[in-house]
């Protein structure tokens, strides 16, 4: 009787755990978002890791604005791994194409990074300061973004609509994997640092921004930091921000917080014309192979260089021990 019981009890256990997301779950594409339509954000890259697994959906792990020929910006917490030459090498942008391939081959051109520069005050604990430049080993053809917002020309204010886009997760919780193969992008107003620090209950920096809805349903997650939110001005596209932080995803209450790239002109300007260079690479031009990172000390911690492999033993262990973000090591 005691075994049949203790049999029932874990089939019951073991069928609870497969079934699938409830209705009740946040879902929809970034999250609550939709697919954006092929090459309406050319620039729009991706970033991927060749060592995250064989398909270009696997690898990648952030996603990051086309402001230069050979520049793109994207956010200092997805950097955190890349500081060494051999990490960098493994670095990929994709660009001219909103789907991931699941396949060898790809619909985009995909190009190395020659370097890796992350601020200099990127605080790994609060988030401050989270942006980073990559230079590109070669020249991209794809548009690039109009224009950064900065503070004579800002570009918004609060209860603006901006768009973010990205390949990050459609679900939250993410109990099984449901990253998407084609780019997806929604809506959200801007919120004022007051009223986000009041209602969410973050501390604030002027070096961040918020974006999102009191009752939560439509956000940014994982898997979209480093990517663009932004602004349209007439026929031009102005990014804002940069997908950083936030606690969970969607959640009523929490907003997502975003880099304000107002605050960065001049850093931006500085690495890209080589006049605020730090000490390693100097050489803005294409042949550029010089390894400079910067890195700004604080604890290790994963990055968000999860790779997205869905093999069976890590399905199972997710299943079973609902150890999701264990398993996928990314940040919130
Ligand atoms: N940190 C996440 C990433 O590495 C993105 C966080 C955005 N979170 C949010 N609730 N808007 O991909």
């Amino acid at each position: 009787m005691i075994t049949r019981l203790k049999i029932l009890i874990i089939a019951g256990f073991v069928f609870i755990s497969f079934l699938p997301a409830s209705a009740t779950d946040v879902s929809g594409k970034i999250i609550g978002g939709t697919e954006a339509t092929d090459g309406e954000y050319p620039f729009v890259v991706a970033i991927l890791d060749t060592t995250n697994g064989a398909t270009e959906l696997n690898q990648q792990f952030c996603g990051g604005t086309l402001i230069a020929a050979d520049w793109v910006l994207t956010a200092a917490h997805c950097m955190e791994d890349y500081t060494t030459a051999t990490a960098i090498s493994n670095l990929r942008v994709l660009a001219g194409t909103n789907v991931l391939s699941t396949t060898a081959s790809t619909s985009g051109t995909k190009v190395r990074v020659s370097a890796v520069y992350v601020h200099e005050s990127y605080n790994s604990v609060t988030f401050n300061n989270d942006i980073a430049l990559l230079k590109l080993s070669t020249s991209l053809s794809e548009d690039t973004i109009d224009g950064l917002s900065s503070t004579t020309y800002p570009a918004f204010s609060v209860g603006t609509l901006a768009t973010v886009a990205g390949w990050g997760t459609t679900a939250y919780p993410d109990t099984v994997h449901t990253y998407p193969t084609d780019l997806m992008e929604v809506d959200l107003p801007v919120v004022s640092n007051t009223t986000c620090s009041e209602v969410s209950g973050y501390s604030m920096t002027d070096n961040m921004l918020c974006a999102g809805y009191a009752e939560g349903g439509k956000d940014s997650c994982s898997g979209d930091s480093g990517g663009p939110l932004f602004v349209q001005d007439g026929s031009n596209y102005i990014v804002i921000g940069i997908v950083s932080n936030g606690y969970q995803c969607a959640q009523p209450n929490y907003y997502g917080i975003y880099t304000r790239v107002s605050q960065y002109t001049s850093w931006i300007d500085g690495k890209m014309n080589g006049t605020t260079d730090d000490g390693g690479s100097t050489d803005s031009g294409d042949t550029d192979t010089d390894v400079d990172t910067v890195d700004s000390g604080g604890g290790g911690g994963g990055g968000c260089s999860a790779s997205k492999d869905g093999s069976p033993i890590a399905l199972i262990l997710m299943f079973t021990a609902g150890g999701i973000y264990l398993i996928r090591r990314r940040r919130a």
